[in-house]
C-alpha cells in the first residue's frame, strides 16, 4: 500500500513505518511537524530507503496535508499525530486542542476529499478509569484529563465521518505502549534512564496505580490489522497481554538496571489521576491480530536498549528536557 503515516517520527509511529516497509513492502511517507517529542532519529534506519519519504509539516496546515498526500500518491491516511503526556497537558493543554481537534478535522476533510481509507490511531484514556474489569469498544467514552479529551473529541469527530459522509475510516485504540525510542518524559523511559543516572525515580502519589502494558511492535501490528482488514466505522480496542501497578514497575526496573530502592521518592500525585487503565481485544484478535510480547521480556529487552543506544537519549537528556524536567518534578536531573 502506499501510506501517509502522519506523526510518523514519533515513538509508535515510526514503529508502524519501519514495520510497513520493511515487513509488508509498502511505501510510507511520513509528515510530521517535529516537535519536542518528535525526531527524525527515529527513523534513521528508513532514511535511504527508496520505500520512505520525510515532509516536514503539520497535519493542522492542509497545504502542507495537501502536498504530502500528492507525494505519496496515498491510498490511505493513519494518523498517529498527537501531543501525548498527560502531565503537560494538565500544564498546557494549548496545543492538544489544535492538534487533535483541528488537525484531526483537517485530516478528515482530505481524506473525504480524496476517498482514501483513514485510521485514527487513539487510546484506552479516552474511557477514563476502571476499578474493575475491562473496558470494551462499547464502554462509554468518560475521559478524564485534557489528553484524553481531547483524544476522544477526535474520535467522535472521526465517526461523524463515517456516519455523515461515508468516510471508510477506523478508530485503534491502544493500552499502555513501551518500547524503543520512547521520549523519556513516559513512565518507563523515564525511570530506566534515571535508574541508570542514579537520578530519583519519581513516583506519583502511592504507586498503584494499575497500567496496561503492550509492546508498541504489538500496538503497530494491532493497527497494521485494522487498516487492512477492519470495517469502516468500527473501533478496534488493542491492550497489552499484562497488567502491573507502577511501583511494580519501577521495582522491575531497578532490578534489571542495579539501581537502587532508595531512589524511590514518593512525590505528590498527578491531579484527576486515573487508577487503573485495562482493555480487552477481542475484536480486533477476530481479525487475526495477537500480541507477541510479554511484559517481563519486553522490559528486559527495553532496558537493554536504552543501555546500548545512548546515542538516541544524550540529545534528549541534555536539552529542553531538563528544563522540563526542572518544571514537572521541581528538581533538577543529576
Ligand atoms: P509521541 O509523542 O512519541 O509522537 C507524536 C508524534 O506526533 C511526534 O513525532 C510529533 O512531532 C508528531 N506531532 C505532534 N503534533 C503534530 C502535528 N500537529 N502535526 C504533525 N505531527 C505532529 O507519541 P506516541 O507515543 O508515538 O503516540 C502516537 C499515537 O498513539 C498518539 O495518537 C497517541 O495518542 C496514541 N497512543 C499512544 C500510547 C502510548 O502509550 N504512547 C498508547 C495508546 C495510544
Ligand atoms: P505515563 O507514562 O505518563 O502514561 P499515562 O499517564 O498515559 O498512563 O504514566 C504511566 C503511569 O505512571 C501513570 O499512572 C502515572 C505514573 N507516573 C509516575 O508515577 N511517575 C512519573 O514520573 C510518570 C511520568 C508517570
Amino acid at each position: 500500500m502506499r501510506l501517509l503515516v502522519c506523526g510518523g517520527a514519533g515513538f509508535i509511529g515510526s514503529t508502524f513505518a519501519r514495520q510497513r516497509v520493511r515487513e509488508h513492502g509498502d511505501e510510507v511517507t511520513v509528515l510530521d511537524k517535529l516537535t519536542y517529542a518528535g525526531r527524525e532519529e527515529n527513523l534513521r534506519d528508513l532514511a535511504d530507503d527508496r520505500s520512505f519519504r520525510f515532509v516536514r509539516g503539520a497535519i493542522e496546515d492542509s497545504d502542507a496535508v495537501a502536498g504530502a498526500l500528492a507525494g505519496a500518491d496515498a491510498e490511505a491516511i493513519v494518523n498517529f499525530a498527537a501531543e501525548t503526556h498527560v502531565d503537560r497537558s494538565i500544564a498546557d493543554p494549548d496545543a492538544f486542542v489544535a492538534t487533535h481537534a483541528l488537525g484531526t478535522y483537517v485530516l478528515l476533510e482530505a481524506a473525504r476529499e480524496r476517498e482514501l481509507r483513514y485510521v485514527q490511531v487513539s487510546t484506552d484514556e479516552v474511557y477514563g478509569s476502571i476499578e474493575q474489569g475491562t473496558f470494551t469498544e462499547e464502554s462509554p467514552l468518560a475521559p478524564s484529563s485534557p489528553y484524553s479529551a481531547t483524544k476522544a473529541g477526535a474520535d467522535l469527530l472521526v465517526q461523524s465521518y463515517f456516519h455523515t459522509y461515508g468516510l471508510p475510516a477506523v478508530i485503534c485504540r491502544g493500552s499502555n505502549n513501551y518500547g524503543p525510542y520512547q521520549y523519556p518524559e513516559k513512565l518507563i523511559p523515564l525511570m530506566i534512564l534515571n535508574a541508570l543516572h542514579g537520578d530519583q525515580l519519581p513516583v506519583y502519589g502511592d504507586g498503584m496505580q494499575v497500567r496496561n502494558w503492550i509492546h508498541s511492535t504489538d500496538f503497530a501490528r494491532a493497527i497494521g490489522h485494522a487498516l487492512e482488514h477492519g470495517h469502516a466505522g468500527e473501533v478496534y480496542n488493542a491492550g497489552g497481554p499484562d497488567e502491573e501497578a507502577n511501583i511494580d514497575v519501577v521495582r522491575r526496573i531497578i532490578a534489571l538496571t542495579d539501581a537502587s530502592e532508595s531512589q524511590i521518592e514518593h512525590v505528590k500525585d498527578r491531579p484527576g489521576h486515573d487508577r487503573r487503565y485495562s482493555l480487552s481485544s477481542q475484536k480486533v484478535r477476530a481479525l487475526g491480530w495477537q500480541p507477541r510480547m510479554r511484559f517481563e521480556q519486553g522490559l528486559a529487552e527495553t532496558v537493554g536498549w536504552y543501555r546500548e543506544n545512548s546515542w538516541w537519549w544524550e540529545p534528549i537528556r541534555s536539552g529542553e528536557y531538563r528544563a522540563y524536567y526542572e518544571r514537572q518534578y521541581g528538581r533538577a536531573l543529576g
